[in-house]
């Protein structure tokens, strides 16, 4: 057993924002309740992106812009998706801010809308929407990526959750029930090659066959 909490506070304690504005946006992400991703998921975003030169990412949900700022510093032109205009205008000043404007397509418009018009391929697709979307929102993106893209689904481990059947903080028995049937969705499904990660809030990462 090496996935112990001592572990894993170990692990969350390598990883911080990794310059003030990251540090300004997780610092507003707590003071409103915003979800936003934790340090080592942002992290695991960042590096995968690089690893593969992704050209062309998609994201479900921007929230105040915390994982786009990731994927766009990797190197990505980022089409994302809010309903929330708020937190929509907030990451349009912070991707600005962080001289990343040109790198992203920040939409203000529901995301199974938003994705039907997109133009494939992509390179890259994180899903981190509203969880009673996430069932169609990773079909609609598997049908976007290009062979061997990367898909990225967060919060699959649902602060654990997932294992315990126990429903604790924002995640009921439908949440539970819900992400299960994902998580078997996403590691059996015919055009994905996945791998759940305990990084962060759980991490799926798959590959596009
Ligand atoms: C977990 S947060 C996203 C966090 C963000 N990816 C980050 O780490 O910085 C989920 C966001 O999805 C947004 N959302 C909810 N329903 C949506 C929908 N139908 N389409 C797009 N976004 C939606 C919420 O307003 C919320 O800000």
């Amino acid at each position: 057993m090496i996935l112990t909490a001592p572990v894993m506070h170990y692990l969350a304690g390598l990883v911080g924002p990794s310059d003030p504005l990251l540090a300004e946006m997780q610092e507003h992400a707590e003071e409103e309740s915003i979800p936003v991703v934790q340090p080592e998921t942002g992290r695991l975003l960042e590096v995968l992106a690089t690893a593969t030169g992704a050209q062309r990412a998609v994201e479900v949900g921007t929230a105040i812009g915390v994982s786009t700022l990731h994927l766009a510093r990797a190197g990505a032109h980022v089409t994302s998706f809010e309903v929330d205009e708020l937190r929509h205008q907030a990451a349009r000043g912070y991707l600005a801010r962080a001289g990343l404007a040109d790198r992203v397509d920040l939409r203000l418009q529901d995301a199974t809308e938003g994705l039907a018009t997109l133009v494939p391929p992509f390179d890259l697709g994180f899903v981190d929407g509203p969880k009673q979307g996430y069932a169609d929102h990773i079909e609609q993106i598997v049908e976007l990526l290009r062979p061997g893209g990367l898909l990225l689904v967060d919060n699959v481990l649902i602060s654990g959750t997932i294992a315990t059947g126990v429903p604790a903080g924002p995640w009921t028995s439908d949440h539970i029930e819900r992400m299960r049937r994902i998580n078997q969705r996403l590691t059996t499904h015919p055009r994905l090659l996945s791998l759940i990660s305990p990084v962060g809030d759980g991490v799926a990462i798959a590959v596009r066959r």
